[in-house]
């Protein structure tokens, strides 16, 4: 395609404001459309705000800041963003809302313009296939905070012309950003690899093994910035598990995927994290994080288990990821390399997963796997053929063989 010079954004909310920030600060024409009234002014003025601090820390001119702003142009129809190069789409996360926009979009826009959507978790080809251009749809999955994070994941459908993949991949390089395809399959890659990070904490909190605080340690002081636990109160209790549960159906109820009693748990009872003041921690009123919630923690009167130590717990978590990474390269989500880049983005882990596990010895991998599935034999911790196989051939994910 021609140069892009015009991009569209649908919905001016968390990540269509972060979306046409990126933009405008890479020297394109934003058309924003949001169907509730004054959001495109608010999202302007958001980005006015962050902009503003930019020049303060000297690191833009006013001029550039002011002509950045100008070039925002919100629309009063959703059509009106069609005349773009380029549409984003980022509105809720709701499958019929969003087929119905592209529905919307594809009547309004020319040939030749691609459509794509920002959805966390629905198949991109759901999208696509309300269109009459399913080869010209494709995910482009941007993550939260949108100006501060590197990564974006291109996700063409089994539609989407190769072509367009090349677009958009050059259009998240004129954004700053780095792009990694990832095949349209539940999660994509981080939200699917990063399930183990969550799950295999959660069953060693319900097994009564080890504590909220000792497991959020424990990774902590393996290099990771925030514990699993920690993590889930930053994303939202809610939205964590409505991600999880959707990439569990998204696999017909694989165990691997399975959520948590206690990720209900603590979304029922209303403590959704952070922004409720109250997860799976306590919060105080300047944010600073309080005891965990002692309800999610096993009575000291139940069975007595085994506890677990800080290296057991770092390896059972480590050894979780480095299975489920190794599954979606063999299942030709992504390349070893494209899913080690895409976990130290999108999550700034110390390292990508599959580079850790070669470090700490795909046989002492499989063998925690194999003896965690000796005593739960439901299939979430089966180990992955591709895994076993370079286990037992002393070979590598980066090059395939020993
Ligand atoms: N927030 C995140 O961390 C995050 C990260 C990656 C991807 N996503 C995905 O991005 C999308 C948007 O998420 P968000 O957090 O920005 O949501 P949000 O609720 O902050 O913003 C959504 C915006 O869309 C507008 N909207 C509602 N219906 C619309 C319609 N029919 N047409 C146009 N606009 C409409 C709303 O008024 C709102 O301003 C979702 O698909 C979400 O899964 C979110």
């Amino acid at each position: 395609m021609n140069e892009v010079r015009t991009l569209g954004v649908l919905g001016a909310g968390t990540m269509g404001a972060g979306i046409a920030q990126v933009a405008v600060e890479a020297g394109l024409e934003v058309l924003l459309h949001d169907p509730i009234a004054g959001a495109t002014d608010r999202a302007r003025d958001r980005i006015g705000g962050f902009l503003k601090r930019k020049v303060e820390k000297g690191q833009l001119t006013d001029e550039a800041r002011a002509a950045a702003v100008e070039r925002i142009q919100p629309t009063a129809l959703l059509e009106g963003i069609a005349a773009a190069d380029i549409v984003v789409e980022a509105i809720p996360e709701d499958l019929e809302l969003k087929r119905d926009a592209f529905r919307r979009l594809d009547a309004a826009a020319a040939e030749a313009t691609i459509l794509a959507t920002n959805t966390s978790s629905l198949p991109v080809v759901r999208i696509a296939s309300a269109t009459a251009r399913p080869g010209r749809v494709v995910g482009m999955h941007f993550f939260n905070p949108v100006p501060l994070m590197a990564l974006i994941e291109v996700i063409p459908g089994p539609m989407t012309n190769p072509g367009v993949v090349d677009d958009v991949t050059h259009l998240a390089r004129l954004l700053g950003k780095t792009p990694v395809v990832s095949a349209d399959t539940p999660g994509f890659i981080v939200n699917r690899v990063q399930r183990a990070y969550y799950l295999e904490a959660c069953r060693i909190l319900e097994s009564g093994a080890a504590t909220i605080s000792e497991i959020d340690d424990a990774m902590r002081g393996i290099g990771f910035r925030l514990g699993p636990f920690e993590l889930a109160d930053v994303v939202g209790t809610d939205v964590n598990l409505a991600a999880g549960t959707a990439i569990f159906e998204g696999f017909y109820g694989d165990p691997r995927f399975r959520p948590c009693l206690v990720q209900r748990r603590v979304a029922d009872a209303g403590r959704l994290g952070r922004k409720t003041s109250a997860g799976y921690y306590d919060y105080g009123e300047d944010g600073t994080r309080g005891e965990p919630w002692q309800a999610l923690n096993r009575p000291a009167s139940g069975p007595r288990i085994a506890h677990l130590d800080p290296a057991q717990i770092e390896a059972r978590i480590l050894a979780a990821i480095v299975n489920e990474a190794a599954s979606a390269v063999a299942d030709g989500v992504a390349s070893a390399e494209a899913i080690d880049t895409a976990m130290r983005l999108a999550t700034n882990w110390p390292d990508g997963p599959l580079a850790w596990g070669e470090r700490i010895g795909l046989a002492s991998v499989v063998r925690s796997l194999d003896a965690l599935h000796g005593t739960v034999p439901d299939g979430r911790y089966r180990v992955t053929p591709l895994l076993r196989g370079l286990a037992d051939a002393g070979g590598s994910f980066f090059t395939g063989h020993a």
